[in-house]
């Protein structure tokens, strides 16, 4: 089976979140988790940055055994430097070295030509391999960069000596067409691409991450970069329980799978948006908290019939217990019957139609009608009788 390989960097881009600064602890406690929900990769921090961040990667390189650990640098002898003393404990270290190479980058912010661009990488490449035989070198911005670049690029870094060659869509700017088309382009093009790993690294800023992330697995790519709840900068990242879910529902299309142990889904999640402070949106796919819950009365009929009729997804497969039928407006008698034997109440049908007309007089003016609401009228219609 076609192994896809999880790279995840909630503690470095995901923390990149406007307002989020995880410390020491909550990193640990986090890529524990992560360690426990089985992803290939993890980027603990950018060594460079701090001081505190250098300390953090080094705290995880410690903690975690089972996970490839890595440090991001820019092409810079001290930023390597910085990456190797934060991964001194870790049982298998990784360096994860990037440049940007499209046009606008190279003019505005590096202020290089193509050529000056090629060196820079190379260098930083030849030197982070004294000390690294698992270097990871990304081309920062390929998505707007020439693909005759990308291609020269790459080429460039599988003979440094880089491991895995990342292709990131900096700015969340393309479509999964134009992404897809790059990992075809540089596959068919660039010498000993078997040799390497290609890697997908997304953003979401026309929504479009997940989608990006899966064209790039169609046209060949072997590591999806993302992170818990698509957290990180801007619009954030690719959500990686998307990735893992749409694999694991639609194996029948991908014909590809992570290795993610998919029931520590739901708690992962439940702990990155703790310590984070990021709040999940309800209707957030996969982990928010309507992803598997059901409010329209047909739908409700449906699931209390056969679950597959409005779930794609079992909420068991991400460690949830179960679906919730919401009582609202737009529920039916089915369900509020259900509701009724869950509370515990034996009612006659007359009894029924009673307690369902209060009920919807009540769901017409209160959003969601709870536990309580039911059991305050039917007890309110006990006394009255
Ligand atoms: O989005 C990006 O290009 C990055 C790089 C550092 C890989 O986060
Ligand atoms: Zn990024």
């Amino acid at each position: 089976m076609r192994k896809i390989y999880i790279f995840d960097t909630t503690l470095r881009d995901g923390e990149q979140s406007p307002g989020v600064n995880l410390n020491t602890k909550e990193k640990v406690e986090i890529a524990l988790q992560l360690e426990k929900l089985g992803v290939d990769r993890i980027e603990a921090g950018f060594p460079a940055a701090s001081p505190g961040d250098l300390a953090a990667v080094n705290a995880v390189a410690s903690a975690v055994k089972n996970a490839t650990i890595i440090g991001l640098s820019r092409s810079r002898e001290q930023d390597i430097d910085a990456v190797r003393e934060a991964l001194k404990g870790a049982q298998d270290p990784s360096i994860h070295v990037f440049l940007a190479t499209s046009p606008i980058h190279r003019k505005h912010k590096l202020r290089m030509e193509k050529e000056q661009v090629l060196e820079t990488a190379e260098r930083a490449i030849t030197y982070a391999k004294k000390y690294f035989s698992k270097i990871e070198f990304s081309l920062e911005d390929a998505g707007r960069t020439e693909l005759d670049f990308v291609c020269q690029m790459t080429d460039m870094a599988i003979r440094a000596g880089a491991s895995v060659v990342n292709l990131p869509d900096t700015v969340g700017y393309l479509n999964p067409l134009e992404y897809g088309n790059i990992f075809k382009t540089v596959k068919e093009n660039v010498p000993n691409i078997e040799k390497i790993q290609l890697s997908a690294h997304c953003h979401d800023d026309l929504g479009m991450a997940t989608a990006n992330a899966l064209a790039a697995i169609l046209n060949g790519a072997d590591q999806i970069e993302g992170t818990i709840n698509g957290i990180g900068e801007r619009a954030g990242n690719t959500a990686l329980e998307e990735v893992a879910l749409a694999l694991e529902t639609r194996f029948d299309y991908f014909g590809a799978k992570t290795g993610l142990n998919l029931q520590e889904i739901a708690r992962t999640s439940r702990l990155v948006s703790k310590l984070t402070g990021m709040v999940i949106p309800g209707n957030k796919a996969i982990v928010g908290a309507n992803a598997f819950a059901h409010e329209s009365g047909i739908h409700q009929d449906g699931m209390l019939k056969e679950k597959t009729t409005y779930e794609i997804i079992s909420p068991e497969t991400i460690g949830l217990r179960d679906s919730k039928l919401v009582l609202g407006k737009h529920s039916g008698r089915h369900a509020f019957r259900e509701k009724l034997i869950d509370l515990g109440y034996e009612l006659d049908e007359e009894a029924v139609n009673v307690a369902f007309a209060k009920f919807k007089d009540l769901a017409d003016r209160k959003k969601h009608v709870t536990d309580e609401d039911i059991r305050a009228f039917l007890e309110e219609k006990l006394v009255d009788t």
